[in-house]
């Protein structure tokens, strides 16, 4: 497959799971978390799907398109395993959904980044809430869910908090 091909499918797929969860979402209490604002694009995305839920949006840096750049408030600048750690006065709720793409296409850099991420989440997480990414995180108080008809296997996890841990 091209590497266009790739990309194309990788956002398609991106859009159908981002869309596939938001009636799950808006029955769970709690603000959204972007991790990875990357060039805005699932943000600006998040934004027009969750027009009633605060979203907060995690990086290193701004680097997105002017249209889509989150407010002060809500863009929390830095390296995600300090801030997402001590995000919470500024958070106040736990979240009902995190969108995670954050992965580093290195498997060695990715499981050192599910290492330090995977408890991270779950303190940040509130019980029924969800998490989608393509990194797979060892979450014992979560359940692993099916994924929406087109999805390929294995790309993208979708995770649900079922208790705290
Ligand atoms: C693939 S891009 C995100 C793309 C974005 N979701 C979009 O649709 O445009 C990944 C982003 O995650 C950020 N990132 C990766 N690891 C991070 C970390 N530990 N702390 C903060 N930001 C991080 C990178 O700076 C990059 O902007």
């Amino acid at each position: 497959m091209s590497r266009l091909d790739s990309f194309i499918r990788r956002m398609t797929s991106q859009k159908i799971l981002l869309e596939y969860l938001v009636d799950k979402v808006n029955l769970v209490e709690g603000p959204v978390l972007e991790l990875g604002l990357g060039n805005g694009r699932t943000y600006d995305h998040l934004r027009e799907i969750y027009p009633d839920k605060e979203i907060f949006v995690f990086d290193f840096a701004m680097n997105c398109h002017p249209s889509c750049a989150p407010d002060a408030d809500h863009m929390i600048l830095g390296d995600i395993r300090d801030t997402l750690a001590f995000c919470a006065p500024r958070v106040r709720a736990q979240a009902s959904f995190a969108h995670i793409d954050i992965g580093s296409a290195d498997p060695t850099n990715d499981l050192a980044i599910v290492n330090w991420l995977a408890p991270l989440i779950d303190e940040r997480m509130a019980v029924g809430g969800f998490v989608l990414t393509a990194l797979e995180l060892d979450l014992p108080n979560f359940e692993l869910l099916e994924k929406p008809e087109g999805i390929h296997p294995g790309r993208y996890h979708i995770y649900r908090k079922f208790a705290e841990a």
